[in-house]
């Protein structure tokens, strides 16, 4: 099914056929199910601690905490940070657990990579969780070493993948 996209007047993504919208996040309850999506599934269901939501990253002018909501109820999230020379990293995805397996993730990156590439974004870069992989496999993602250093610092169990962007 072809899904059409628009920029709402609030400067949302806006999948029509499903209801889906991407937005930047600035409002208090947007922040709140933001990091709530990321403390479950990506620290809580992995049996990590820790989480902070005071993070610096998230709040730097170059990075783009974003939420995925579904029918106005948010869904999922990553943060898309500006690499320079057109490149940008996608980074904690996430898609709430009892709403995973739905397509929603897959949703997720069709709005992410218009929002990557309305802000002249031409390559997304991931440091893919293992059991993640096949899902940017089929999201059309290769695997390849984007930068050595990182590498090294984020543990080697994350795999770097690339995705060009088109059209
Ligand atoms: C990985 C994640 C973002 C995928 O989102 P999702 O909504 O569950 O995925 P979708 O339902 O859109 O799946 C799209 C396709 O990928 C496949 N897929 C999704 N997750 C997969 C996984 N972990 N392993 C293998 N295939 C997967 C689906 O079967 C589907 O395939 P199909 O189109 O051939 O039917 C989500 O499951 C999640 O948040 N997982 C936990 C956190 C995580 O791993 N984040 C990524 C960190 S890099």
């Amino acid at each position: 099914m072809r899904h059409k996209r628009r920029v709402s007047q609030e400067g949302q993504l806006k999948d029509e056929t499903a209801y889906y919208s991407l937005i930047k996040v600035s409002l208090e309850a947007d922040w709140q199910a933001y990091h709530g999506i990321r403390r479950r599934v990506l620290w809580e269901l992995r049996g990590k601690s820790g989480y902070d939501s005071d993070f610096p990253d998230e709040y730097i002018i170059f990075n783009h905490p974003l939420l995925l909501k579904l029918a106005g109820r948010p869904i999922g999230t990553t943060r898309l940070d500006n690499y320079g020379q057109g490149r940008g990293i996608v980074r904690l995805v996430a898609i709430s657990q009892p709403d995973q397996r739905q397509g929603h993730g897959r949703a997720l990156f069709r709005l992410v990579e218009d929002y990557a590439r309305s802000h002249f974004l031409n390559t997304l870069l991931v440091k893919a969780a293992p059991d993640a992989v096949e899902f940017y496999n089929k999201m059309g993602w290769i695997t390849q070493e984007w930068d050595d250093s990182e590498y090294m610092s984020s543990g080697s169990d994350c795999v770097q993948m690339v995705k060009a962007l088109v059209g």
